[in-house]
């Protein structure tokens, strides 16, 4: 049977919510990934230090790591081991803040997403306007202090096209801070894989299902809520273009499986929520995927290698063994509804070390 074997696995992007969605849902990523980028869209927002130190404890806690970091790094030393299993890497939400902000809460944070105004879950915070000068302070000092901006890059127009018209805004902040690390969060476009090599301080990270369906398998036939995300899935040659660069290991693309997991009653309902609930297949899937195409030792690259360079960390070691064997996807985990419930896929997960 064949095996493939994946070390330190990351996820680039993650809604884990809180309370007791969090408890459903974290150790599912924990388990097989060695880190995860923590999404700060909960209600009220993520902005504040003590809020970010709050939220990664109860994420710790949920993930079954209940002691303080630093005891934790001060057991594993002793112990010459190298670290815990799961590292939550925190963002918060943007907002237009000034230098003394940012330095007192740099090193609690990975990086800054941000969101206009209203256009995904839990938004209606953000950005309204993309006005360079207004927004110049806070970007200038995030470029000095080497943190990201991570954005969810969709403007208000017609729904096909949102992502593409944002691109206009992508290459103004490209060329205005050209020293600011900026992440095209779960790319969905054709155009957004041609901005990769526009801008050398432009990246991007792709979800699971991007690089599986289009918006046939959305609304083609009946309508199918657990496969509605934003951006929306779109056009064949849109999906071409984000499996060619995640399959042939483009350097500026990583793995962002942008897991968003929503009550069922929220999806199957008249007015469903946009959230795809991936991250219990997500590398049995994407071991799949890449086997399809003859890529398998690409998949390293994708979900781990490249943001190890683009971002300059080390994560915690993991080494996760998956096996070419059928596994049927539940139903459920809890209230929340997986992609491909009650379908088999052809990967399984058989060892994490
Ligand atoms: C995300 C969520 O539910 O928080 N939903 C989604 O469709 N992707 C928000 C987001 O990432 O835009
Ligand atoms: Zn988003
Ligand atoms: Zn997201």
């Amino acid at each position: 049977m064949k095996t493939h074997s994946l070390l330190m696995p990351l996820d680039m992007h993650l809604h884990l919510r809180d309370g007791e969605m969090l408890q459903n849902v974290a150790k599912l990523t924990s388990y097989t990934f060695s880190g995860a980028v923590i999404m700060p869209n909960l209600v009220p927002p993520v902005k504040t230090k003590e809020q970010v130190l709050a939220y990664k404890e109860r994420i710790m806690s949920a993930c079954g790591m209940e002691i303080q970091e630093d005891e934790f790094d001060e057991i594993f030393e002793e112990e010459g081991l190298s670290g815990g299993d799961f590292e939550p890497l925190m963002t918060i939400f943007y907002d237009n803040y000034d230098e003394d902000y940012l330095d007192d809460i740099r090193d609690e944070i990975f990086g800054i997403k941000l969101y206009p105004a209203g256009i995904t879950t839990n938004s209606e915070g953000g950005v309204a306007s993309f006005d360079v000068e207004t927004m110049r302070p806070t970007l200038e000092a995030m470029a000095r202090m080497d943190i990201p901006l991570l954005v969810h890059g969709e403007t208000d127009g017609f729904v096909m096209d949102r992502e593409a018209e944002f691109m206009s805004v992508y290459e103004l902040l490209a060329m205005n801070f050209p020293d600011l690390k900026i992440v095209m969060e779960h790319i969905t476009t054709k155009a957004a894989v041609d901005m990769l090599d526009k801008y050398p301080n432009l990246y991007a990270t792709i979800t699971v299902q991007h690089l599986l369906i289009t918006l046939d398998e959305v609304a083609g036939g009946m309508l199918q809520p657990h496969l509605f995300c934003k951006p929306i899935a779109k056009r064949p040659e849109d999906r071409e273009a984000l499996l060619n660069v995640a399959l042939n290991a483009h350097p500026k693309v990583m793995f962002g499986s942008d897991s968003a997991p929503h009550p069922q009653h929220a999806k199957e309902s008249c007015g469903c929520a946009a959230g795809v609930f991936t991250a219990p297949i997500a590398l049995q899937v994407l071991c799949e995927l890449f086997d399809k195409h003859g890529r398998l030792d690409n998949l390293q690259s994708f979900v781990s290698d490249n943001a190890q360079s683009i971002y300059g960390i080390c994560p915690e070691f993991k080494e996760v063994t998956l096996v070419e064997q059928p596994f049927k996807v539940p139903a459920k985990y809890g209230e929340v509804v997986p992609m491909y419930a009650g379908e088999t896929i052809g990967w399984s997960i058989e060892d994490v070390l």
